[in-house]
């Protein structure tokens, strides 16, 4: 049964919440017997973080999560989204948990719980062990296996109490910014590492719904991808094709064999190594989930080129008339509602969440000591609007998260990007709400939208 529509058009059961990751607002990185991260490890090294920073410190949320759970209460959110960092509970991969950091992770929980938010726990948000790393990180199948183990305690800890589950987040950028382009941990330089990273990413997954299902606990479960299903320049067939071929790594890559299709036929034919696949493996990836969280910041523009050694796949990105965000992201609500569309026509998944959205600007703290960012409200606002249309179209989009609650660690960008929707102030860690804050309190409670 539909439940019935506010006043700004969206159902009355939407979820409305706010997200962030371990590693980009934890900090403590030592304490409480956390073990060392791949993301450790690539901000020790010289020239990899564009600030030189690294998380050791970050917004201090491992001390000050009650802080942050009242601005998810002023904001009115029904849902916050958070990650686990696997280093705390294992730091090295493997082994009995340490109590602290599954501690940690319960009080968090239960503090939500009690001021109504429903925690929504990612599994996995990119800080892998190091010590897994070490023997191969996501290359190596065994990383699937210590994954399912970490999960099924987490299941077992929290399960109930948690209800919102989802694996791995963005699995595109571990595989290939981490082990193709270099530019996340663990930085290497290997197209034919990334695709065995492919596969144990999502047997990863697979696993992990079925130990989410054997836990008995309940709840739902999925997976968040950041989808892309770029604009051909034209409509000349060279560029569909172009435009066809540029999403498929972004989206077919991961949701045909979620959805049991295999992996494209398309993709592999011309994948530079094959797919370490097992009897077996692709019916575990094809185990049914709940819902399919979807990561949107921007949309592109592609043009039939040449195949060279820049371009494999021929096409290449072209400019674009949209104003940009201080990521140089194309600023594309549309996208939103043409990815979403997507999803659900292709795929006819029971339901999709926003589980990121958001935008960096470079914000200050203006002479009347307010954060004036009217720049991330329009983005926020026009991208909302997306939404409603995408809901109006037919698409099971059941809630929208914010990225992010707070400024934060944002990987080889350091502190320079700024996504939060409240500013941390360095040394202090003072919160400090901008003006798309209370934009989004007023979107939360019906009012965003004219
Ligand atoms: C996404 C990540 C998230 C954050 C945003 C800006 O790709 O999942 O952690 O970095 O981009």
């Amino acid at each position: 049964m539909k439940s019935p529509l506010r006043n700004d058009g969206f159902p009355s059961d939407f979820i409305w919440g706010c997200g962030t990751a371990s590693y980009q607002i934890e900090g403590a990185a030592k304490e409480d017997g956390r073990g060392p991260s791949i993301w450790d490890e690539q901000a020790s090294f010289s020239g990899r973080i564009l600030d030189g920073s690294d998380g050791s410190q970050a917004c201090d949320s491992y001390h000050r999560y009650m802080e942050d759970i009242e601005l998810l209460k002023t904001l009115g959110v029904g849902a916050y989204r958070f990650s686990i960092a696997w280093p705390r509970i294992q730091p090295e991969g493997r082994g009995k948990p340490l109590n602290p950091g599954l501690d940690y992770y319960s009080r968090l929980v239960d503090a939500l719980l009690e001021k109504g938010i429903e925690p929504w726990a990612t599994l996995y948000h990119w800080d892998l062990p190091l010590a897994l790393e070490r023997a191969g990180g996501w290359t190596n199948r065994e990383t699937s296996y210590r994954f399912v183990e970490y999960t099924a305690i987490m299941f077992e800890k929290l399960g109930g109490r948690v209800k919102s589950w989802t694996s791995v987040n963005e699995p595109w950028c571990s595989a290939f910014l981490g082990y193709q382009y270099g530019e996340h941990a663990p930085g290497l330089h290997d197209p034919k590492a990334a695709i065995a990273a492919v596969h144990h990413l999502l047997l990863a997954h697979g696993l992990c719904a079925q130990a989410h299902r054997d836990s008995g606990k309940g709840g739902v479960f999925g997976i968040v991808i950041n989808p892309s299903t770029p604009r051909p320049a034209t409509g000349c067939p060279g560029d569909l094709a172009a435009a066809r071929r540029a999403s498929l790594e972004r989206t077919a890559l991961w949701l045909d064999p979620v959805f049991g299709r295999g992996y494209p036929k398309e993709y592999t034919d011309a994948a530079p190594a094959e797919f370490p696949v097992k009897t077996g493996d692709m019916d575990l990836i094809a185990s049914p989930v709940d819902f399919i969280g979807v990561n949107y910041y921007d949309e592109n523009v592609v043009a039939e080129c040449k195949p060279t050694p820049d371009a494999p796949w021929g096409y290449a990105k072209v400019p674009s008339w949209q104003e940009k965000t201080e990521m140089d992201w194309y600023i594309v609500p549309q996208g939103l509602r043409r990815v979403l569309r997507h999803i659900s026509r292709e795929y006819s998944p029971k339901a999709i969440y926003v589980t990121e959205n958001g935008a960096a600007f470079k914000d200050e703290v203006s002479k009347d000591g307010g954060i004036h960012d009217p720049g991330r409200i329009d983005y926020l606002k026009s991208h909302l609007g997306a939404c409603r249309e995408a809901i109006v179209d037919g698409v099971p989009l059941r809630g929208y998260f914010v990225w992010s609650l707070l400024d934060n660690f944002e990987w080889a960008w350091g502190y320079t990007r700024k996504f939060g929707i409240t500013a941390v102030e360095p040394g202090s860690f003072a919160r400090k709400p901008k003006d798309s804050f209370y934009y989004y309190r007023d979107a939360v409670a019906g009012f965003g939208l004219d």
